[in-house]
């Protein structure tokens, strides 16, 4: 009889123990927990910049033992969209989060892993879902909330981390987890901006000199749009303000420019509550999204 094999030791990058492997994840965490150490978790795409590590940082400044999952999620992408020149750069994005000292281990599953032959599972999630991104990718959400719905049952983590950034996600998620009571608590990571008030993005990589001069006016319009909803100013015509503002400063299409209720994205008529003003508008080839707490 052959003896069973070993469980192998995780490989390492830039000195961060890498799991690979759905197994190999679980006996890292399990050795934490042994540890008396509780499991923040943060999940990407990879390409990492200072927004996605600010992320991770919170993991360590809550004194948790951090976990970052990179995996490019094929399910999320329509097969018109980057899936196949999203950037892939684990190790600059290990070396980042090495520096900064956020991570104390890297999943990074290959597609295989994370769905094998005969997969045929899906996890749809309505509420906060409807409308917006959902209007411009509508496969967008249901692979977002299958791919968490895996990553959060597999690495069991006590926090979990996900950036404001793309805020109709983190409802997503948030709705997500409480209806299928997972026993995780959701906690948001604010905006991090690039001196200019670009929101950091993988996708900012894709910009052309002057496309990344323009893209820097997306902060500064959803920050008029909020001023003039602020002021009184009708929401459908501040939107409307919005969109032309956005065309004029040089992008090609813009696909909403919407103030909504922020707990819930449902469309407002006054402003008389937390609210959100959210866009998404195409730069050449490139799709921006931000978005402004008002
Ligand atoms: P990704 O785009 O790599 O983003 C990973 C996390 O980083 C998300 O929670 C996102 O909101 C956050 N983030 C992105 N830019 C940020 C910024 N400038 N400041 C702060 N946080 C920022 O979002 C995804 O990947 C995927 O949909 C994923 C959740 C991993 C599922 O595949």
């Amino acid at each position: 009889m052959t003896p069973p094999a070993k469980p192998t030791a995780p490989q390492s990058l830039a000195g961060i123990p890498v799991a690979r492997t759905v197994g190999e994840l679980r006996r890292e965490i399990a050795q934490a927990r042994a540890k008396g150490r509780k499991i923040g978790f943060v999940p990407t795409m990879g390409a990492l910049h200072e927004g996605h590590v600010s992320l991770a940082r919170i993991s360590r400044a809550r004194g948790a033992f951090g976990v970052v999952s990179i995996f490019v999620n094929p399910t999320q992408f329509a097969p018109t969209e980057d899936f196949n020149r999203y950037p892939r750069t684990e190790e600059a994005d290990a070396t980042k989060l090495r520096m900064a000292e956020a991570c104390d281990l890297l999943f990074i599953p290959s597609p295989a892993e994370m769905y094998p032959k005969g997969f045929a599972t899906h996890v749809a999630v309505g509420g906060p879902s409807e409308g917006l991104e959902t209007d411009f990718r509508p496969h967008f959400f249901g692979g977002v909330a299958t791919v968490v719905t895996k990553l959060l049952t597999q690495v069991g983590p006590d926090f979990a981390v996900f950036g404001e950034k793309d805020y109709q996600q983190l409802l997503v998620i948030k709705r997500l987890v409480a209806d299928l009571n997972l026993p995780v608590e959701i906690v948001p990571g604010f905006t991090v901006r690039e001196p200019d008030g670009l929101a950091m993005s993988s996708r900012n990589a894709y910009l052309s000199a002057d496309e990344r001069a323009t893209a820097a006016s997306m902060n500064r319009v959803l920050m008029e749009v909020g001023k003039a909803a602020r002021r009184g100013m009708d929401l459908r015509a501040a939107e409307k303000m919005g969109e032309e503002a956005l065309i004029e400063a040089g992008f090609q299409k813009v696909d909403y420019v919407a103030i909504r209720d922020a707990a819930t994205l449902a469309t407002l008529t006054k402003l008389d509550g937390p609210a959100r003003v959210l866009a998404a508008a195409h730069l050449g080839k490139t799709r921006l999204i931000d978005n402004l707490g008002i």
